[in-house]
């Protein structure tokens, strides 16, 4: 049995894991957050005191760790580190810097490569990361490049810092937000791009609802599931 992929890509506060969610839930697929892995290698480079940049460091640490997803009876996507519930623990706005770094080590994404497409061969999956539809799901049946302003994107991502209760200053995290940018587009093995056959949706001027509606429709114009979705 063949099963469906949407792949959603595009640079960070762009909306994607908000409305990844919510079209997995009402198409019934599962939702893969792929940034929460590298988030979990970012985590275990921190919790040791590793320098993220180092690359050589960074993969020495990657045979002492089990990384696993799963998923409760919340539905929500969990990560586990050598059996430990890390979840909360990424969302941090530290480890978003750190996660962003090891992304950078090939030998981190060499690793994780194998783990996203074994979900994407047993499951309907909509999955959200950098370089999914470019390397990942190349084949994926859907191909989503959701963008938006610098602006718009460091707003959400502000909002969402402090609806986790972290403390958080606007500023900070446009600087931050535009240097993660950089970093994931500029660096060499999968970075942040289009794929030539991915539909581009910006969302600078839209809000959830908009968003959402958008996407879905471009999604049920796009996957061939043999039945009508509504
Ligand atoms: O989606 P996110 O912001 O949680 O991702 C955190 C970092 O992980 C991001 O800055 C770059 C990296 N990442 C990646 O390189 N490739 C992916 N498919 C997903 C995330």
């Amino acid at each position: 049995m063949r099963y469906h992929s949407i792949a959603i890509d595009g640079p960070c506060g762009a909306g994607k894991s908000t409305l990844a969610k919510r079209l997995a839930q009402e198409l019934g697929f599962l939702y893969v957050d792929t940034g929460a892995i590298y988030r979990t290698v970012g985590l275990a480079a921190r919790c040791r005191d590793v320098d993220p940049s180092d690359a050589a460091k960074v993969e020495s640490i990657l045979p002492d760790l089990t990384i696993t997803m799963g998923y409760g009876e919340d539905g929500l996507q969990h990560m586990l580190l050598n059996g430990e519930d890390v979840t909360q623990a990424i969302r941090e706005n530290e480890i978003s810097a750190y996660a962003s770094k090891v992304a950078s080590v090939p030998a981190v994404r060499t690793y994780l490569l194998e783990m996203q497409r074994r979900m994407a061969r047993e499951h309907d999956v909509i999955m959200d990361g950098r370089d999914i539809g470019t390397v990942v799901l190349p084949k994926a049946e859907v191909k989503l490049f959701l963008t938006a302003g610098p602006e718009a994107r460091a707003e959400r991502r502000y909002r969402e810092l402090l609806e986790l209760g972290q403390k958080a200053d606007f500023e900070q995290v446009l600087q931050e937000v535009v240097e993660r940018d950089r970093r994931d587009m500029e660096r060499e093995i999968s970075p942040l791009r289009q794929a030539d056959d991915a539909v581009l949706a910006d969302t600078t001027g839209l809000d959830l609802e908009g968003s959402f509606r958008l996407l879905l429709t471009l999604v049920q114009e796009r996957l061939d599931t043999g039945e009508e979705l509504d």
